[in-house]
């Protein structure tokens, strides 16, 4: 499938449903897998050059010490400044591989082969590239984009039903965050999203990380649905996954949309979100528990007229794109309530 992604776009995007060999580099390559979806790889007869590794990694060992053995194996190949770095995994192999290719000699060209819905519709695309350290996730890294990005929908075959809806929650977001009511009520109905929603959502994507790539501006509207979010993922010691936060997040984003005076979305697709959400009511924190992580959230600094400590909000809005203000953390609190009142 073609995708219509802007002009000099530096990563070529590619949608197939079987595994083909042709994608791969033409030149030296090593690849990064995830042990998981080794076999996938390994029936589809696909190659597996020498000083590649399939590697189990999940978030506690998304860490700097990781990588290291990695750049040594491929220095000691050697490999040349002309190889290629192809990380097929989730967004945590993705994450990392693309580091490790930013370090190596100073950053050799990397593909990303995405497995889980996740890092297909959102992580793989962008060029953020990361580990953890002890103060958070993902504070160490680099920008540098994936030269290719194959996504090959067979992948999902195996992936769990959570692992699939936690993708689905960031389609979802896209949906809203374009104000397409039509899109989003259509996602909400689709238990697995089609080549064409996929497509749409990396379009919205590369468009706002072109004019962005380092976040200073439209590229943070990515974040709809990530400021409560992240809180209430944290808040709940991580038992909620990262995507049902963000639907979590997004729901409170609606809420607090409305509160500010942008138009509501209608009632009929409010309601289908919050059916949607009503099973994670058990792992929403109380809202005490949810404001220390806003107040230390990444997106906080002073709103623009650096008067008071604010926090990136995007408001979404039905048929225009959503909007981006600053707002105290406190502001939250009634959303968090309109949330918790669902349940
Ligand atoms: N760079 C970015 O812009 C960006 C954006 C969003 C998220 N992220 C990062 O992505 C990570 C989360 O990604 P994720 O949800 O893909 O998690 P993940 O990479 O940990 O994968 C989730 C689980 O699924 C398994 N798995 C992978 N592919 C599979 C398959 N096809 N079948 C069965 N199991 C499979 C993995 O082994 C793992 O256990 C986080 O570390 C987050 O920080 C990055």
């Amino acid at each position: 499938m073609k995708l219509n992604l802007p002009e000099a776009f530096p990563t070529a995007v590619h949608i197939l449903d079987h595994l083909e060999p042709e994608l791969l580099p033409a030149g030296p390559w090593v690849l990064v897998g995830d042990a998981t979806i080794r076999a996938t790889w390994e029936a589809a007869a696909m190659p597996v050059p020498a000083g590649s590794c399939w590697v189990q990694v999940g978030e506690p060992t998304k860490r700097l010490e990781t990588i290291i053995p990695w750049l040594e194996t491929w220095a000691a190949l050697p490999l040349s400044r002309e190889a290629r770095i192809v990380a097929v995994g989730g967004g945590v192999v993705t994450d990392m591989a693309g580091l490790a290719a930013s370090l190596f000699l100073r950053g050799v060209p990397w593909q990303a082969w995405p497995t889980t819905l996740l890092s297909q519709v959102d992580a793989a695309l962008g060029g953020k590239t990361a580990v953890n350290l002890t103060a958070g996730k993902n504070l160490a890294g680099a920008f540098h984009p994936p030269e290719c990005m194959v996504i090959c929908t067979a992948f999902l075959a195996t992936l769990p039903l959570r692992q699939v809806n936690s993708g689905r929650w960031e389609l979802i977001k896209m949906a809203f965050l374009e104000g397409d009511v039509t899109w989003a009520e259509h996602l909400l109905d689709t238990p697995t999203p089609a080549p064409r929603d996929l497509a749409r959502a990396l379009e919205i994507k590369a468009e706002l990380v072109h004019r962005d790539l380092k976040e200073a501006g439209d590229r943070k509207l990515l974040n709809l649905g990530h400021t409560l979010g992240h809180a209430l993922e944290a808040a709940s010691e991580f038992r909620l996954s990262h995507g049902e936060a963000v639907g979590l997040g997004l729901f409170a984003a609606c809420c607090l949309a409305e509160a500010q005076g942008l138009p509501p979305f209608p009632s009929a697709l409010i309601h289908k979100l919050a059916a949607a959400l009503r099973p994670l009511a058990a792992e929403v924190a109380p809202w005490e528990d949810c404001l220390p992580w806003l107040e230390r959230d990444k997106k906080m600094g002073t709103d623009p007229k650096g008067l008071q400590a604010a926090v990136h909000c995007v408001l979404p809005q039905p048929g225009n794109r959503a909007e981006l203000r600053f707002l105290p953390p406190a502001a939250w609190g009634d959303a968090h309530a309109k949330l918790t009142s669902l349940f």
